[in-house]
């Protein structure tokens, strides 16, 4: 079995971001600025938030954390969102979501500029992504993309069965695996809380993507001899014994896996920071797209 290092291929990615911002720099380009926006205190989403701030100084970008409060208003959102659309200095910026249940996050996403959208959530852009044209491709399935590609795994005419049909992750991911090319060319299969008989069909499937949020979900009952692992769940689960109160857990029975797959993703430390480092890429992408025109 081959662990499927996240953490590893995400700090290649980030040396190489840091290699092409160092070039930037010395042709005298200016250098690219992500700012983030979180609405709220809620633990995980500061800590994500945070580990995106710190990767920008990692990598030689700007950053700008804009922290508001959970009671603030739509409006005064849109407002800030506009300012953003508008602030020269900044070349792409993202919302963290979940938003509070007041606020309407299609509304929120509407108003970004697709140009600046680095998480790829616009119409526009994710339109863009089904249609295989230039965009941005969401941060998490770029990542899953990446991993596949730099450890060289075999997709083509594969079946890949997605877990999870979330915007962020589980729909995007199903299209992409679809779509011409490497990685790619796969027979995908995007399966929901509705969907019948999951254990038939993860049992045929050659590559499992689960994006669905129940800890350990997934079993060596459910999967066939050699399969492919991509674990993106990542649930706190109360535990006294660790000092923070809790532990991650992926949707993944991770040990018990590991006789019966062939490549696997650990939790911590496989998409995780993959979905760090591809957003540090859009943002890269972003600059370089303003100082090409
Ligand atoms: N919440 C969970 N994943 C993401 C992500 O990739 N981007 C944003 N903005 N919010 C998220």
């Amino acid at each position: 079995m081959v662990v499927l290092d996240g953490k590893k291929v995400s700090n290649d990615i980030k040396d190489e971001i840091a290699v092409a911002v160092e070039k930037m720099t010395g042709n005298g380009d200016a250098i690219p600025h992500l700012a983030a926006v979180i609405v709220g205190e809620d633990g995980a989403s500061l800590t994500y938030v945070g580990s995106k701030v710190r990767a920008c100084q990692r990598v030689g970008f700007d950053s700008t954390l804009i922290q508001l409060p959970s009671d603030i208003s739509e409006q005064a959102l849109l407002q800030t969102i506009d300012e953003l659309n508008h602030n020269d200095a900044i070349d792409g910026f993202i919302v963290q979501l979940p938003l509070p249940k007041h606020i309407d996050t299609q509304k929120i996403l509407l108003a970004v500029d697709p140009k600046k959208d680095v998480d790829g959530f616009h119409p526009e852009n994710f339109g863009k992504l089904a249609l295989d044209m230039e965009t941005f491709i969401p941060a998490t399935p770029f990542g899953i993309m990446e991993l596949i590609r730099r450890y060289d795994i075999e997709t083509s005419g594969k079946h890949v069965v997605v877990i999870g049909r979330s915007h962020i992750v589980g729909r995007p991911i199903s299209i992409l695996m679809s779509r011409k090319g490497y990685p790619g060319d796969s027979t995908v299969t995007l399966t929901h809380s509705r969907t019948q008989n999951l254990s038939d069909i993860t049992k045929t499937a050659d590559i499992i993507i689960s994006a669905l949020g129940i800890p350990e979900f997934l079993t060596p009952d459910m999967v066939k001899d050699g399969v492919v692992v991509i674990d993106v769940g990542i649930t706190r689960v109360p535990s006294e014994d660790h000092p923070k109160g809790y532990v991650i857990r992926g949707d993944v029975a991770y040990e018990a896996l590991l006789g019966k797959a062939s490549y696997m993703t650990p939790v911590p430390g496989g998409v995780g920071p993959m979905t760090i480092a591809m957003l540090l890429q859009n943002t890269l992408l972003a600059r370089q797209r303003r100082n090409a025109v």
